[in-house]
C-alpha cells in the first residue's frame, strides 16, 4: 500500500480495487499521469475522468459544491455515485481530466482498499475504468492484468468488485439535474433527496458524457439480446431459473436466484468468459428493467450497439 501511495504521487500508474469496478489510477494534478493513463486506454482525449478522493471534505478543494451535492454526498458517500459539479477555479487539477469542459467529475470509494491507498497518496486519484477504451472494464485483478499489465507500475490487488457497474453519474452543473449514467445508485433514490432528475437522452454523435457512445462495454462477440434460446453456435447468458431454455455452446447464468445484485457482479466476468469461448455471437436473457436491472441493460445495450 505504501509503495503503490508513492507511486501515485510520483506521477505513476496504479490500477486499484473499488466497490464498482478497477480503475487505472493516475494523479490527478499531474498533466503527465493523466495523458499517460489516456495513452494506457487508448481513450479519445474528449472523454474526461472520474477524480478519486477519500470523502466530500477533500472533494470540496476540487469542485464548486451546492446544497443538493453536498446532501447526495452525505447520504451516498463513500459509495457508487459520481458528481459532475463545476471546476474551483486555480485548483490545481490537470485541465486534461475535465476534457476541456469546465466541469469535474468527483466520487469517493466505499471499497476499503481504495479508501486506503487515497488517504495513503494524499492527492487526488482520476481513475477511469481500468480497460482498453470501449472495452468491457474489470472487475478483478486479472482483468486489468490482461488489459492493461503492461501500462501500469502495479495493481492493487483486492478480489472481486461487490457491485460490478460503473458508478452512477449524475451531472449538477446545470439547475436540473441529469443523470448521465445509470448505476448502483439509483435514480428513485437521488430523487428522494433532491427532487426530479431528467434522464440524458444521450446523441451519440455528440455524447456529453462520453461513457454514453453507443458502443461501449463491449466484448468481441457480437451480443444478441432479449434471447429466449441460444442457437447451436451461441455462447447463452441467461438469467433466472433457466434448466428449460434450450441452446448454447457454453452457458453461464448471472443469476439463478434473479438476484440483480448478483447479476450486476457478475455482468462484465461472464460477458469476459463468453467472449473467450470463442463464441461470435452472446445470446443474452432479458433482464427485468427495474432496480439495478436498469444499469444492467443500459451496459447491455451498448454491448450490442453497432461498432463504430
Ligand atoms: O465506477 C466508476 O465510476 C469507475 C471507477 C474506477 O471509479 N470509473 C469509471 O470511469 O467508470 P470511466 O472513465 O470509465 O467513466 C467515467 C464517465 C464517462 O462516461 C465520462 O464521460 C463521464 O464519466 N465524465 C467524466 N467527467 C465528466 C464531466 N466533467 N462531465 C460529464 N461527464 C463526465
Ligand atoms: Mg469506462
Amino acid at each position: 500500500m505504501a509503495r503503490a501511495a508513492e507511486a501515485l504521487r510520483d506521477g505513476e500508474l496504479v490500477a486499484l480495487p473499488t466497490e464498482t469496478v478497477y480503475g487505472l489510477g493516475g494523479k490527478a494534478t499531474d498533466d503527465r499521469a493523466v495523458a499517460a493513463i489516456f495513452a494506457a486506454k487508448g481513450r479519445p482525449s474528449f472523454n474526461p475522468l472520474i477524480v478519486h478522493v477519500p470523502g466530500w471534505a477533500e472533494a470540496q478543494q476540487w469542485v464548486v459544491a451546492d446544497e443538493r451535492a453536498e446532501e447526495l454526498a452525505q447520504h451516498f458517500w463513500p459509495g457508487p455515485l459520481t458528481l459532475v459539479l463545476p471546476r474551483r477555479p486555480d485548483s490545481g487539477l490537470s485541465l486534461l481530466v475535465s476534457a476541456g469542459l469546465d466541469s469535474v467529475a468527483i466520487r469517493a470509494p466505499s471499497h476499503p482498499v481504495a479508501q486506503a491507498l487515497l488517504k495513503a497518496a494524499g492527492v487526488p486519484v482520476a481513475a477511469p475504468s481500468a480497460n482498453r477504451s470501449g472495452a468491457v472494464s474489470p472487475t478483478t485483478p486479472q482483468h486489468v492484468l490482461e488489459s492493461l499489465g503492461d501500462r501500469v507500475r502495479m495493481v492493487v490487488a483486492g478480489g472481486k468488485c461487490p457491485v460490478g457497474l460503473e458508478s452512477t453519474v449524475l451531472d449538477l452543473t446545470g439547475p436540473e439535474p441529469v443523470l448521465l449514467r445509470p448505476g448502483a445508485v439509483l435514480r428513485e433514490e437521488i430523487e428522494r433527496l433532491i427532487g426530479p432528475i431528467r434522464v440524458s437522452q444521450e446523441d451519440p454523435a455528440a455524447p456529453k458524457s462520453p461513457g454514453q457512445l453507443a458502443s461501449h462495454y463491449a466484448p468481441n462477440a457480437a451480443v444478441r439480446l432479449n434471447a429466449d434460446g441460444a442457437g447451436p453456435d451461441e455462447a447463452f447468458l441467461t438469467f433466472g431459473p433457466d434448466r428449460f431454455v434450450p441452446g448454447g455452446l457454453t452457458r453461464l447464468n448471472l443469476s439463478l436466484e434473479s438476484d440483480l445484485n448478483e447479476a450486476a457482479a457478475n455482468l462484465f466476468a461472464y460477458l469476459r468468459q463468453l467472449d473467450q469461448s470463442g463464441a461470435k455471437s452472446i445470446a443474452v436473457m432479458p433482464i427485468p428493467d427495474e432496480g439495478l436491472g436498469v444499469a444492467i441493460n443500459d451496459r447491455l445495450r451498448r454491448a450490442a450497439a453497432p461498432r463504430g
